[in-house]
């Protein structure tokens, strides 16, 4: 079945430590809230971290009443997920180098990654938007073997800044609606690689 009405979906949102970007992924995540049910997800680095981009308790106060609802923030609450079945998708964004390591690689020591283990138990879509200073070199082998994971999707990513940080990755935050209805009908959103 295609998805189109979308106004039923329940869809878990996960924040990882990608202090920088955390805005912009509140931002992207504001434009759900009209048509899903959202629930946050706090990576432990942002429940623990004040960062200069804000103090933690802040950030994950001003997402939980945007959402208006309390957010998962451990592993045993994450698990919950697999069996009750609680999204129709779920999204990571931003996610780090570690969270994709993990993910790629099978490390489900963190809340983030329970989360993804649960949900992918129920052969849900999982939509991962990378953002990564070395994406491009030790975290490349990760996005590629998880590009190969069933159910797993990509918001289209590209470099940010090439000549600078020449191996930075981050995904564009403003395709993260349309990356969703791709990725609940199991399609991977195109151009998945964006160019500059
Ligand atoms: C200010 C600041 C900014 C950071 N930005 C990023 C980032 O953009 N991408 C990234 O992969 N890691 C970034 N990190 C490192 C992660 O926060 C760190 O690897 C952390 O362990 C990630 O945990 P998580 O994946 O469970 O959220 C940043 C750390 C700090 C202190």
């Amino acid at each position: 079945m295609k998805h189109e009405n979308t106004a039923m979906l329940s869809v878990g949102f996960a924040f990882c430590g990608s202090f920088c970007t955390i805005k912009s992924a509140t931002e992207a995540m504001k434009n759900l809230l009209d048509t899903y049910r959202v629930t946050p997800i706090f990576s432990e680095a942002v429940q623990h971290t004040d960062t200069r981009f804000g103090k933690a308790e802040t950030i994950m106060q001003e997402i939980e009443s945007l959402c208006g609802r309390p957010a998962i923030k451990s592993i045993v609450e994450a698990e919950r997920i697999g069996p009750e079945k609680l999204f129709d998708l779920l999204i990571i964004a931003p996610c780090t180098g570690n969270t994709l390591a993990k993910l790629s690689l099978g490390i489900i020591d963190a809340t983030v990654p329970m989360a993804a283990k649960a949900h992918l138990r129920n052969a849900r879509p999982l939509l991962i938007a990378p953002a990564s200073n070395d994406a491009l070199s030790v975290g490349l082998r990760h996005i590629g073997a998880l590009t190969m994971r069933k159910n797993v999707f990509f918001v289209p990513f590209g470099q940010d800044d090439p000549f600078t940080k020449p191996t930075s990755l981050i995904a564009d935050f403003s395709r993260i609606p349309n990356a969703v209805l791709s990725a609940l009908n199991k399609e991977q959103l195109q151009p998945m690689l964006l160019g500059h």
